[in-house]
């Protein structure tokens, strides 16, 4: 249930936005780290293509949805036309043509829920995943990129998100606690529903872009050029929403019965969904509905345990912005 509680923010709080905007500003990926990014995609590319010559590529999640840091890996996709059961033989088969091209720590993952490739770039030290025809993946990272056209404050709300989580350690999927994935739908999210808005719900208006997935239309409209102006009665602050982002997760969203939703553009119920039981390792504890997939909960990894500390965490965040004479230094202090 919710422990709803009204607390006012704190007059000063604005006084912490240029401290904020600075760390932002620190969190962007340079253009020597863009660069080699764009190094190691190309050379990564000429090592498939001798294996598999129609393979196209595409990037996704935050080497191409705008969200990534300094600290971002690099996610390729490579569009392999393949029969999807000859999946995880084709990720072996890549994993043996990269690590003959002096690609390092090659390892192919066959037993996860999306089969991939990882390995590290000799040249830079990045690390990189490779997935096969993962199309859903390439949607949600354009209806990313796009929504941080529109309003700027996204892009800063959503990098502070996800520094505070790594620093804190509750963005470790395998550990029970959420994606970067999961935290900036909560962020988008999150600005399609304040007052006034500051982001719309891009898949409610007239689609100007449609992609097939795998029988399942994902359509948006993508004109976000038109939208510039969407948020501008809204005169919040990074400091403001940063505020206002961890009140909602400590004390008014409704965990036992709401699921967030950016299709949306609104939270639905649990009921409607029917994520109200537990089946198998799905317990929806903490739910995020993926604008696509929409059978997809991004909360479904976190269980009894990982909830506290998810919960705790969002609290502790709320509480240090509320009362910290020096709240950016508590805030970011690693767990
Ligand atoms: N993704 C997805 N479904 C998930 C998790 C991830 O479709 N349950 C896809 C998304 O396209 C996402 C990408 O995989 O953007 C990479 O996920 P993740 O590593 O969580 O996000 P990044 O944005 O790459 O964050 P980081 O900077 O931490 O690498
Ligand atoms: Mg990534």
């Amino acid at each position: 249930g919710t422990r709803r509680r009204w607390v006012e923010r704190r007059h000063d709080i604005d006084a912490f936005t240029p401290g904020l905007l600075s760390l932002y500003e620190s969190l962007k990926p340079s253009e020597e780290h863009k660069a080699k990014q764009r190094q190691l995609i190309e050379s990564l590319t000429k090592s498939v293509i001798k294996e598999w010559p129609n393979a196209q590529l595409h990037l996704y999640g935050s080497c191409a949805n705008s969200f990534g840091t300094s600290h971002s890996d690099v996610d390729v996709c490579f569009e392999i036309d393949i029969a999807s059961e000859d999946t995880a033989q084709v990720v072996l088969t890549l994993a043996g043509t990269l690590h003959k091209d002096g690609f390092h720590n090659v390892e192919p993952i066959t037993s996860a829920r999306v089969q991939i490739v990882r390995m590290t770039d000799p040249g830079s030290g990045f690390s990189c995943d490779i997935c096969i025809n993962k199309f859903f993946a390439v949607a949600n990272t354009k209806l990313l990129k796009d929504y941080a056209q529109i309003d700027e404050r996204l892009l800063q709300l959503a990098l502070i998100v996800k520094h505070w989580a790594k620093l804190r350690g509750v963005n470790e999927t395998f550990r029970g606690t959420l994606s970067s994935y999961a935290y900036v739908l909560m962020c988008i999210s999150f600005l399609q529903q304040r007052e006034p808005k500051i982001l719309p719900c891009l898949q409610a208006m007239e689609p100007t872009y449609i992609m097939v997935v795998d029988g399942t239309e994902c359509a948006y409209f993508d004109e976000v050029h038109q939208l510039q102006d969407f948020g501008a009665e809204n005169k919040e602050s990074i400091a403001e929403l940063l505020w206002a982002f961890f009140h909602y997760w400590a004390f008014d969203h409704d965990y036992r019965n709401d699921v967030i939703s950016v299709r949306t553009g609104n939270t639905i119920s649990k009921q409607e969904k029917n994520w109200t039981t537990r089946v198998g390792n799905d317990r929806h504890l903490i739910c995020i509905e993926d604008p696509f997939e929409t059978s997809h909960d991004l909360g479904r990894v976190v269980d009894r345990q990982t909830i506290r500390i998810l919960r705790e965490e969002f609290e502790r965040a709320a509480s240090i912005l509320q009362y910290d004479d020096d709240p950016c230094v508590a805030l970011f202090e690693p767990y």
